[in-house]
């Protein structure tokens, strides 16, 4: 196949689709690939080294004409402005990026119309056989760890218990609210800086994997048994089940001096977990971090990419985290990207949409101009 890498153009958007190491892998098995130039330069990958293993370093409307196969890291449904990109797209293209296809479902038949399959990497199945090409549990974990370094850094105290001449300190105390990918990992960073942490998730599972981590977990003594669908992830509260968690985590909230906010539901506006009066309740000096700014946030005070000091703590919506380690984070996410072709990939290395394989039917948003998938039309109410 002729593969393409684009830049991305979203600001702040620092990583790239395909590592030189990446594309080398694919050069290997029979593709070709060019790289738009200084694709890779803000996640520290220059041309040179994409050269170095033979991919093609060319301008943009070259990698575009030349390409079936695009990669990226944003799809048009996942760019602030998608006009720019969805001009570029035709029915030559199959683009495989994070598409947003359920949150942005209204932009897709949009997408549909440049004729381009459009391939979204979200939409991958959360099962054993597609953990290697699971992007949101890739670039997660790397969330989570710049989540808790940037409250480190922000907050005016250390994290470790200090016992010194100068007295002794106590260890700052972090709370995560929602232990998924992101939350887990924020859980061992957080205690590898030495910080005393406690975590609460709606799925009654989460429970044992925080305290695996050597976390306390918060128990609001609520019944949220059937708060997960059968692909693990959270379903939406109903208005009263909220209510009462809010009102049941306050205390725990009020008690901490960082707190870092996780919690997502798929497609759908983040759940407010920590309302203004819950801020107000902490002491002056604590921080926030809320990994869910871009979706509305899990705090009533996230505004995204903007710092909120209100009643003295301070409350970050950063939504460019994953950016913060470019170069890690465009490493796990070639390798997803790698692996993804390998799996859809036939015999003569084409790509070939098996309808009966669970990874391949669940990721075609679009194609021949229609929408195909399923979770996307009923957002679309089709
Ligand atoms: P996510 O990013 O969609 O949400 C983050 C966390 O927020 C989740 O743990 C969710 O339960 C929690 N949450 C949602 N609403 C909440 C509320 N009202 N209060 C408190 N917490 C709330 O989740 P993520 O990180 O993508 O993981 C979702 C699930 O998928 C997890 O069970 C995870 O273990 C599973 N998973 C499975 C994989 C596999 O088998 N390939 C790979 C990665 C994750």
């Amino acid at each position: 196949m002729k593969i393409g890498v684009l830049a991305e153009n979203q600001p702040g958007e620092l990583r790239v689709a395909l590592t030189p190491e990446a594309a080398a892998k694919l050069i290997s098995d029979g593709h070709s690939v060019s790289v738009q130039r200084e694709a890779g330069i803000g996640a520290g990958m220059v041309d040179a080294a994409y050269e170095a293993v033979g991919v093609t370093v060319a301008d943009r409307a070259s990698v575009l004409a030349r390409a079936e196969v695009l990669l990226g890291v944003r799809g048009p449904g996942a760019s602030d402005d998608p006009k720019p990109l969805l001009a570029q797209l035709d029915s030559g293209h199959t683009f495989i990026a994070v598409q947003d296809p359920l949150w942005r479902a209204k932009l897709m038949p949009t997408v549909a119309d440049t004729g381009a399959t459009l391939i979204s990497l979200e939409l991958i199945p959360r099962t054993t056989l597609a953990q290697s090409m699971d992007v949101l549990s890739s670039q997660a974990t790397v969330a989570g760890y710049e989540a808790v370094l940037l409250a480190a850094s922000k907050s005016p105290r250390m994290f470790p218990l200090l016992m010194t001449a100068a007295g002794t300190v106590p260890a700052t105390r972090v709370l995560v609210l929602g232990a998924g990918v992101a939350g887990l990992q924020a859980i061992a960073i957080a205690r590898k800086l030495g910080a005393i942490v406690s975590a609460y998730d709606i799925r009654p599972a989460a429970a044992e994997q925080i305290e695996s981590l050597g976390a306390r977990s918060v128990d609001l003594e609520l019944d949220t048994s059937a708060s997960e669908d059968k692909g693990g992830y959270a379903k939406a509260q109903g208005e009263d089940q909220a209510e009462v968690q809010k009102q049941k985590l306050a205390p725990h909230v009020a008690e901490a001096d960082v707190l870092v906010t996780t919690a997502a539901i798929p497609g759908r506006r983040s759940p407010e977990l920590v309302t203004a009066a819950m801020v107000e309740g902490m002491k002056p000096g604590s921080v926030i971090v809320d990994l869910a700014a871009e979706r509305g946030g899990n705090v009533a005070l996230t505004q995204a990419d903007v710092e909120v000091v209100h009643h003295g703590v301070l409350v970050l919506g950063p939504t460019d985290l994953v950016s913060r380690s470019a170069a890690t984070a465009s490493q796990m996410f070639a390798t997803n990207q790698v692996n993804l072709l390998r799996h859809l990939s036939d015999e003569h290395g084409n790509i070939a949409i098996d309808p009966n394989d669970e990874i391949a039917s669940a990721i075609v948003v679009a194609s021949g101009g229609q929408i195909v998938n399923d979770r996307v039309k009923e957002q679309l109410s089709l």
